[in-house]
């Protein structure tokens, strides 16, 4: 039986950023030929600044190969959304990612948001995901109501990459990056599903901030199931959990 998912507390947001962004070079060293499961999200924004800081003060040769053998899948996508909209997650990748490491974009994959077909490009970034050996190291950040990625309560472990609506709480979480109106983020999504993210060799829930503290706990503390996506994880032989003394809050143990 695997023990379930290991808890690593650490200060502040700096110190989860520095953790973090340690690992995925790590991976990148010792997995080359796996690809990185990428999330974005407020919580992620200090792990790419401090990722590419790393990344630059890698030997010449190192960071040439990084760049060379890089493959990533992020998590999800709007549909609608142009990736030379800003407020696309393309965007996002490509400002925090993409530039400050000189990446081939053809390396740093999404799924298409403006595909004519949201089920049909779900079903084939699954396959490219699958094809390509499956997620080696799956970076997570952690929504509000529990989801992974853009996994909406109710949601099975066995759900597959899919196209679905998003949640009313999900809209309100995110409206930050649309000008603080839930109306105007999108209504849709693409997501890897969490039979693609359960898939993955290693996973690391990556949260931040009070505000995640109760979710954070439900999901680690009661038992898995679909009202709460991300206590999947439970289910899964090699999840760490980094997580910030406010984030942590009390009575996670
Ligand atoms: C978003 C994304 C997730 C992200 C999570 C947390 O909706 N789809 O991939 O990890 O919710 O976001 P944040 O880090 O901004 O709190």
């Amino acid at each position: 039986m695997p023990s379930g998912p290991t808890l690593l507390p650490l200060g502040d947001g700096a110190a989860v950023a520095e953790a973090v962004a340690q690992r995925m070079l790590l991976e990148r060293q010792w997995h080359p030929d796996r690809p990185l499961g990428l999330a974005t999200g407020r919580t992620m924004e200090p792990v790419y600044r401090r990722f590419a800081e790393l990344v630059a003060a890698l030997p010449q040769g190192e960071a040439e190969r990084l760049r060379r053998d890089w493959c990533s899948f992020n998590l999800d996508a709007y549909v609608g959304l142009a990736p030379s909209d800003p407020r696309s997650f393309a965007a996002e990748m490509e400002q925090r990612l993409v530039q400050p490491l000189g990446l081939d974009p053809r390396r740093v994959r999404l799924p298409d948001g403006l595909a004519a077909d949201p089920a049909g490009e779900a079903r084939r970034y699954g396959a490219a995901v699958a094809a390509a050996g499956g997620i080696g190291l799956q970076l997570l950040g952690l929504g509000l109501n529990g989801h992974v990625g853009f996994n909406e309560p109710p949601c099975p472990a066995t759900a597959p990459c899919r196209a679905l609506e998003l949640s009313e709480a999900t809209r309100h979480q995110n409206a930050a990056a649309f000008g603080g109106d839930p109306a105007a983020v999108p209504a849709r999504a693409i997501t890897l599903g969490m039979a693609e993210i359960l898939a993955a060799e290693r996973i690391l829930l990556v949260v931040t901030g009070a505000a995640k503290a109760a979710i954070l706990r439900s999901c680690l503390q009661e038992p898995p199931g679909p009202e709460r996506p991300a206590s999947w994880l439970q289910h899964h032989p090699d999840v760490t959990v980094i997580v910030d003394a406010a984030a942590l809050g009390a009575g996670v143990n």
